[in-house]
């Protein structure tokens, strides 16, 4: 690297190199890791872990794409630090079945339909999970309004309500 690479458009030298220790409960299974602090918890599970069902759509918090739970709450990865999810359980799409058995959430989207490219589904699933969790989707409308982070490209948006609907009306969640 020479000289100028080594310095920012302002003239600032770039900080040394740091790691620090970060341990990611992910999927159930312990992560021990030393991640420079400004790796983003999405960068953290797809470039240092390999779970590549969280996807970077936008990569800025406005498509929903990277979505997963920490600790049981839904958060768009793209915009947590790695650090802040020190210790803590994170469950992405892959943890949602149990094993070959996919759970009700899963099983309406591919009776609905639920998905066309795909790409954002990972993220429309974990979202899902928790919304149906929290309790609050009991009218299409009110779906519409908490699934609003996720974005789907194709048009699959009715698809989706049905699917979470049906697996709210019918409480196995
Ligand atoms: S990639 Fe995180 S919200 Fe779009
Ligand atoms: S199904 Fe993912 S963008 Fe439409």
């Amino acid at each position: 690297m020479d000289h100028e690479t080594e310095r920012s458009a302002g003239g600032v030298g770039l900080p040394p190199s740091i790691t620090v220790a970060v341990r990611l409960v992910v999927n159930g299974k312990p992560h021990d890791l030393a991640l420079d602090p400004r790796v983003t918890l999405l960068d953290a599970l797809r470039t240092h872990l390999g779970v590549t069902g969280p996807k970077m759509g936008c990569d800025a918090g406005a498509c929903g794409a990277c979505t997963v739970l920490v600790d049981g709450r839904r958060v768009n990865s793209c915009l947590m630090l790695a650090v802040a999810a020190d210790g803590k359980s994170v469950v992405t799409v892959e943890g949602l079945a149990a094993g070959d058995d996919l759970n009700p959430l899963q099983e309406a989207f591919i009776r609905h339909d639920a998905f066309q490219c795909g790409y954002c589904t990972p993220g429309q699933l974990c979202s899902a999970t928790a919304l149906l969790r929290e309790g609050v989707a009991t009218t299409p409308e009110e779906i519409r309004l908490w699934m609003s982070g996720n974005l789907c490209r194709c048009g699959a948006y009715p698809n989706i309500v049905a699917a979470i609907a049906e697996v709210a009306a019918e409480g196995v969640h």
